[in-house]
């Protein structure tokens, strides 16, 4: 579906997300035929360069990080001549006029903050104050949004100084990856779930990401950060809430928003016994997570894994146990959602009868599966065999996993149409950081070192025992 014809600036315009992320996105819209000819792509950063030099930026970014090799030279370089370049001091006063200039009336306007958040501030202020921005102009916030429920304040006050709510985009990136919006699908579209997502039927769910990489090269934020702040307040918890909301009246931004935000607050405080932290450690030809990191005694965690506890009438009694990680065995996303156990079995107690999990798979091979328990074929009696009813989206619907868009890609576009429904609002944002914060502030008061991990594991044995002890099991990382 076409988009209207936009200007759309990037702050922060030769930094990593850029390169690997927005650019790369912005040229399979531009490849698959979704962006209007006139359409402006206006790179700022402070780096003195110039346009022509910015295009060969851009270049070797796509090289690198776009599947360019199945397009010809010419659709390249069309998208090239989209761009434009201005130097921009983000806390001066230099560039902000010839940044003026560059934009048009009549089209849909775009800043988007690839940039520290500690800038935000300056350059919401300056769009304002110079001129840029209008009350129709949009601008994009990338996380980490805050790293504290005090921080994220103070940014949402920064940016409501300057812009309205309805103008703000702050990505979560999950959001935009495909399975995740089949889940709401999935959930919403069929009759079949519905009746049966609570707490009487379900007995867990499990949302599982996991990363083969370690931190390298992104030590110094990372170490600051760590597993809960890097993906537990943000993109895990919304995997949460859309498992866990209660079914919005629309596909709106503010009806899912509203659900949403009623989960987070409905989480019980984490106690530290059901939460374990870990850190990896050197493995063969790899390294530790403290080589990775400037501080040789860093207690941060590379990996998380928690037992919580929703409390409101659907999901009392059912716990969601959440876990991430790098350097881990796989490079898994998944959410298990793990029924129950019929009440009775007709068929006794050994007939191999199992209960029923269905398994939505985030990445890679994005798909749902559901697994059934049927009788085994032959003579031998009722002996049950449980299996599974796979959709892997490749398969059933015929497109190649690379052609599915990137989060980003899709995120980008919904900006241009005005459509908030995939990011997050302000209100969203500081109450996952009111839930996280307790957990956060209890492992920096105390020197408890988390838990150690073999790279390549399925992280550490204390994550095991958090399910185990509950006479559950967590899905193998596969
Ligand atoms: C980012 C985190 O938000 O998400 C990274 O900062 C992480 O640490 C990444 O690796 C994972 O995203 P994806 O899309 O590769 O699962």
């Amino acid at each position: 579906i076409p988009v209207d014809s936009f200007d759309l600036v990037i702050f922060g315009a030769t930094g990593d997300l850029a390169r690997r992320k927005i650019l790369p996105g912005l040229f399979r819209r531009f490849a698959s035929g979704q962006m209007p000819e006139d359409a402006k792509l206006i790179g700022a950063a402070r780096s003195e360069m110039d346009v022509t030099a910015y295009r060969q930026v851009v270049r070797e970014a796509l090289l690198e990080f776009a599947d360019v090799e199945s397009k010809p030279d010419d659709v390249i370089e069309g998208f090239l001549r989209h761009l434009e370049f201005v130097t921009v001091d983000a806390t001066g006063d230099d560039g902000w006029s010839e940044l003026r200039s560059l934009l048009r009336a009549g089209v849909v306007r775009a800043f988007y903050f690839s940039v520290a958040p500690s800038l935000f501030g300056d350059i919401a202020e300056r769009l304002k104050t110079k001129g840029l921005a209008d009350e129709d102009s949009r601008i994009v916030v990338e996380k980490p949004f805050g790293r504290d429920l005090k921080s994220a304040k103070a940014l949402n006050a920064s940016l409501a100084t300057y812009f309205d709510e309805s103008q703000i985009y702050r990505i979560d990136h999950y959001l935009g990856k495909e399975t995740v919006q089949n889940l709401m699908a999935v959930r919403f579209a069929n009759i079949l779930f519905e009746p049966l997502w609570n707490a009487q039927f379900i007995d867990h769910v499990q949302i599982t990401v996991a990363e083969t990489v370690g931190v390298g090269g992104r030590g110094s934020y990372y170490d600051k950060s760590g597993a809960m702040r890097d993906m537990v307040q943000n993109h895990l918890m919304q995997l949460l809430c859309l498992i866990a909301m209660e079914p919005p009246s629309r596909f709106e931004p503010d009806a899912v928003r509203d659900e949403k935000l009623k989960v987070i607050r409905a989480l019980d405080p984490v106690p530290p016994s059901d939460v374990v932290r870990g850190q990896y450690r050197a493995g063969k030809d790899l390294t530790g997570y403290l080589e990775d990191v400037e501080d040789p005694d860093s207690i941060t965690e590379s990996f998380v894994a928690m037992k919580v506890q929703i409390s409101n009438w659907r999901w009392q009694g059912t716990p969601f146990y959440m876990r991430t990680g790098k350097r881990l065995r796989n490079r898994t996303s998944e959410i298990v959602i793990r029924f129950k156990e019929t009440p009775h079995s007709i068929f006794g107690p050994n007939s191999g009868s199992a209960a029923n999990e269905m398994s939505i798979r985030l990445q890679p091979n994005e798909g749902i599966d559901l697994r059934l328990t049927i009788k085994e074929p032959g003579p031998g009696g009722m002996r049950l065999v449980d299996v599974p009813l796979d959709m892997t989206f490749s398969e059933i619907l015929g497109v190649k996993l690379k052609d599915i868009p990137d989060a980003y890609e899709r995120l980008i576009m919904d900006v241009i149409r005005g459509n908030q429904t995939l990011f997050m609002r302000g209100d969203e944002v500081e109450a996952a950081w009111a839930w996280s914060d307790p957990i956060i502030e209890t492992w920096e008061n105390g020197d408890q070192q988390p838990d150690g991990y073999d790279s390549g594991s399925a992280g550490p044995e204390s994550a095991l025992e958090l399910i185990h002890r509950d006479g559950r099991r967590w899905r193998e990382l596969r």
